[in-house]
């Protein structure tokens, strides 16, 4: 602040006195060279930051530093997945120790567990969670955001780690599954439409619509 104030000064003096009086004097131009050295100066410091900063990322115990209780992070990934021809990922996803039919598409933010089937032309869009032991069939539309479930909680909480006490889910042919529903571990025959945001929570064996929770039959197909 001293220093504009100072440089301003030395500007309205070179307009009082004329352009006879123009040259400055010592003082003001170390003034002058001062401020225009420091600029120059952080200008540089910057610059060097930013090549060191990407020359030299952080590393893991850097981060922990700089981050203290720091959880254990994974990443999604795609592991162990038998794929059909011609299938269409989106990513991000998280498809583990499952099976993936002939021209299947599977959209963003998807999770399809360990040993969960998806049959050929099937289609799973975005946000749906497909847990261990569903097996969906052939040319089904999961809509965005379907929720399988494979523990019913029978003993009032989730079951043991073991698996053993997760029960399937089996869903025929043809079936498509409005947004937002939740389908409990039940079977489902082929050409059903399981309306948006139904719960499902009992076995359908007469092709048909289906909505509302528990979801009913409105009407055949
Ligand atoms: C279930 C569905 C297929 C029914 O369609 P429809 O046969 O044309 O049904 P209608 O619109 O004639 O509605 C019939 C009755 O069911 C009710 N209904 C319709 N969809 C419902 C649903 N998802 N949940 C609860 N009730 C529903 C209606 O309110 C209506 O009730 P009323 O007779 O008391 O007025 C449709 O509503 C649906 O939910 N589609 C899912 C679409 C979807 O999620 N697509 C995903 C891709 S974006």
């Amino acid at each position: 602040m001293t220093r504009k104030l100072r440089i301003w000064k030395i500007t309205a003096n070179r307009q009082n006195y004329g352009s006879d009086n123009l040259s400055l004097s010592n003082n003001e131009r170390s003034s002058i060279r001062a401020v225009a050295t420091s600029y120059c100066w952080a200008l540089l410091l910057s610059y060097l930051k930013s090549l060191t900063y990407n020359a030299f990322p952080v590393t893991a115990n850097q981060r922990s530093t700089i981050m203290p209780n720091r959880p254990n992070i994974h990443t999604a990934q795609i592991k162990h997945v038998s794929f059909g021809k011609n299938v269409t990922v989106v990513e991000p996803v998280n498809l583990y120790g499952c099976s993936i039919g002939d021209d299947a598409f599977v959209g963003p933010f998807v999770e399809i567990q360990a040993d969960a089937n998806i049959g050929a032309k099937t289609r799973i869009q975005s946000h749906s969670f497909i847990c261990e032991f569903v097996t969906i069939g052939d040319d089904c539309f999961i809509g965005h955001g379907v929720m399988f479930i494979n523990d019913r909680f029978e003993n009032g909480g989730p079951a043991p780690r073991d698996r053993s006490h997760l029960v399937p889910t089996k869903i025929g042919d043809q079936v498509s599954i409005g947004s937002n529903a939740t389908i409990l571990p039940v079977n489902i025959c082929d050409r059903v439409v399981i309306g948006a945001g139904a719960v499902v929570t009992k076995d359908i064996d007469q092709p048909g619509i289906y909505a509302g929770n528990p979801a009913r039959k409105l009407r055949d197909c």
